[in-house]
């Protein structure tokens, strides 16, 4: 067994090596709140999908180093066409963002002519240019609300988020019958358990969770929106109903509050694969590059800027 001073050695020299490439690249680490401590440590931003696209446009280097999963390295790619924006491990995808098509999608636009397209950012750049304004956890109430009253909506591909969208805004909404497999986990079952085990806590779930989950919740939040309501109630005690890596951030931000994950099964494989070698790799050979198509770019764009202006005109 490696002795823990030759693992600290390794660490520091392995910090110090990304440091210099960083520093030479002209790079920017942006990390998803899911990422592991390690890799969260390093970032220049940590947080939820709407942070990632808003520090996307504003940070200012040649290189983007996305600590995530796939559909948020093209989102930063859409906002950011002149730099280069790696996405640190290959394979890091969202198996949610795979459960629509660009061309099914289409063909249910034809059924329903009129529809406004409103797809969670968690899907591909080709479903992203066919969808009309694309919406994160943060902002989906905000962005349907933002929609003529009289137009129905096809909201992509989270049936989930959809369905808590709809109960939030009493709108006509088709959903379509995607889901997060992690968050799809998390039952109502557990939940009550977690409260038995903790009564004085307040439940915080994700609005990717089944309704029933919801129903149950204090507070419905995306991952960022976690960190500010329980920095921000006179609560000490939380039960988190979301992927099992957001208590790290957490106990971060509120050292003196306890958290507890509703289920320790509820984990993104696909956000674990990013460690710290996955970003000293991804400076050295300045991989895994995210290209995408003119023709689905644009269009792509127009639906994530729609998005970004409606929180822009909504912040007065
Ligand atoms: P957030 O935007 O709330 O961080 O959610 C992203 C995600 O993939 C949740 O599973
Ligand atoms: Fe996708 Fe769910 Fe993983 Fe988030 S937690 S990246 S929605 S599979």
């Amino acid at each position: 067994m490696m002795k823990v001073e030759t693992i600290t050695r390794q660490k520091a020299e392995l910090l110090a090596e990304i440091a210099d490439m960083k520093k030479s690249r002209n790079a920017a680490f942006l990390v998803h709140n899911y990422q592991i401590p390690t890799v969260q440590d390093i970032g220049d931003f940590v947080g939820d999908s709407l942070g990632l696209a808003q520090e996307a446009v504003q940070t200012d280097v040649d290189v983007i180093v996305l600590c995530g999963v796939r559909f948020m390295a093209e989102t930063a790619k859409l906002l950011n066409p002149e730099k280069t924006v790696l996405l640190a491990e290959r394979e890091a995808n969202c198996p949610m963002a795979q459960m629509v098509r660009a061309d099914d999608l289409v063909a249910l636009k034809g059924e329903h002519p009129g529809a406004t397209v409103v797809s969670y950012v968690n899907t591909t750049a080709a479903t992203k240019a066919v969808t009309d304004v694309c919406c994160t956890s943060a902002n989906a109430v905000k962005v349907v609300n933002s929609i003529a009253e009289d137009k129905r909506i096809i909201f992509t591909p989270d049936q989930h988020l959809g369905a808590y969208v709809r109960k939030m805004t009493g709108r006509d909404i088709i959903l379509w019958p995607g889901c997060c497999p992690t968050h799809a986990r998390i039952t109502a079952e557990m939940v009550l358990e977690a409260k038995g085990e903790h009564p004085r806590a307040k439940v915080v779930v994700h609005p990717e969770c089944l309704m029933e989950v919801i129903e149950l919740a204090d507070a419905v939040r995306s991952t960022s929106g976690m960190l500010k309501y329980c920095a921000e109630s006179d609560a000490a005690r939380f039960i988190i109903g979301t992927e099992k890596g957001m208590i790290y951030p957490l106990k971060k931000r509120c050292p003196d509050k306890e958290f507890w994950p509703v289920t320790q099964e509820a984990i993104c494989p696909n956000m674990k694969l990013t460690t710290l070698e996955s970003v000293r790799d991804a400076l050295k050979y300045m991989q895994y590059e995210i290209t995408i198509p003119p023709a689905v770019a644009e269009p792509a764009r127009r639906a994530i800027e729609r998005m970004l202006q409606i929180g822009r005109d909504s912040a007065g």
